[in-house]
C-alpha cells in the first residue's frame, strides 16, 4: 500500500491515495492549474478557489482524491440532492466504477473503506485487489471481445 499524500491550502485539504489511482487523468484535464504531475508538489489547492478544487476532486472516478473543507459548503438552492443507491459503470477497457451508497466487503465480510466512490479491477492484473491500480493499460485489457465461434 502506497502512502497517503496530503496537500493543504487555506480552506481545504486534498488527500491523494496513489494505491487506488486509475490514471484516468480527469483531475489533470479538469483543473490543470491545481493538478500538474510535472510539479514536485503535484497538487496545489491554493491555485484555485475552494469550490473549484472540491468540484474537481468530486470528479475523480476512483476516489483516489478526496478533500476536507475547513468550513462546510453552503448548500446551493435548487442543487440536486444525491440520490440513494449506487451506480456501477463498466468503463471502456478499464475498471468497474462504483459511485453512490454501497459497501465493499472482503472475503471475511469485513468492510473495506470506500466512502462513496471506488474503481474495482476487472482485468485481474491489479496489485491492489480489489481496486484498480491502472495495470489494465499495461496488460492491454480489452473489455469488448469478439464473440467466439
Ligand atoms: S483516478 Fe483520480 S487522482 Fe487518479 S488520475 Fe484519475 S482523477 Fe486523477
Ligand atoms: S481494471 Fe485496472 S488494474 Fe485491472
Amino acid at each position: 500500500m502506497k502512502r497517503l499524500q496530503s496537500y493543504g491550502a487555506p480552506g481545504i485539504t486534498v488527500t491523494f491515495d496513489p494505491s487506488v489511482c486509475i490514471h484516468s487523468a480527469v483531475c489533470l484535464r479538469t483543473l490543470p492549474a491545481v493538478f500538474d504531475v510535472r510539479q514536485r508538489r503535484w497538487v496545489r489547492p491554493e491555485a484555485a478557489t475552494v469550490d473549484q478544487v472540491a468540484a474537481a476532486v468530486d470528479l475523480c472516478p476512483s476516489g483516489a482524491l478526496r478533500y476536507t473543507r475547513e468550513t462546510p459548503a453552503v448548500p446551493v438552492e435548487g442543487a440536486e440532492e444525491p440520490q440513494p443507491g449506487a451506480t456501477i459503470e463498466l468503463s471502456r477497457n478499464g475498471p468497474l466504477l462504483l459511485q453512490g451508497t454501497f459497501r465493499v466487503l472482503d472475503e471475511d465480510g469485513v468492510v473495506i473503506p470506500t466512502a462513496g466512490r471506488a474503481a474495482l479491477c476487472r482485468c485481474g492484473g491489479t496489485g491492489n485487489q480489489p481496486f484498480c491500480d491502472g495495470t489494465h493499460k499495461a496488460v492491454g485489457f480489452h473489455s469488448r471481445r469478439d464473440p467466439v465461434g
